[in-house]
């Protein structure tokens, strides 16, 4: 069982926030600079990828690919893609995920 559990991406054994994003660093995000938005997040919320904000409000994760290259950079909240994202756009926005 923990081998399952550990072996896929978004399967964790850490209690998860309120709210989960998922920001894709794919080859076409990651051109389209998908890490400034992971650098935006940690910037305006203090969390790191695999992490969880101290209050417990939001969950920051990476994958590899989300199936929307088109669309790039893609973030994922709470299930909602929001596509062509920046670090400066409403991604990262605090009032988007709730937070602040
Ligand atoms: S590389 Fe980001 S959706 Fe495919």
């Amino acid at each position: 069982m923990y081998g399952v559990a550990t072996f896929y991406h978004f399967f964790t054994l850490k209690p998860q926030g309120d709210h989960n994003c998922i920001v894709c660093m794919g080859t076409a995000c990651y051109v389209k600079r998908a890490a400034e938005i992971v650098a935006a997040l940690q910037k305006e919320f203090g969390v790191a990828p695999g992490e969880t904000t101290t209050d417990g409000r939001l969950s920051v994760a990476t994958a590899r690919c989300l199936g929307s290259c088109g669309l790039a950079p893609v973030l994922v909240l709470d299930g909602m893609v929001l596509p062509r994202n920046t670090g400066n756009h409403a991604g990262t926005n605090p009032r988007t995920f709730g937070v602040g």
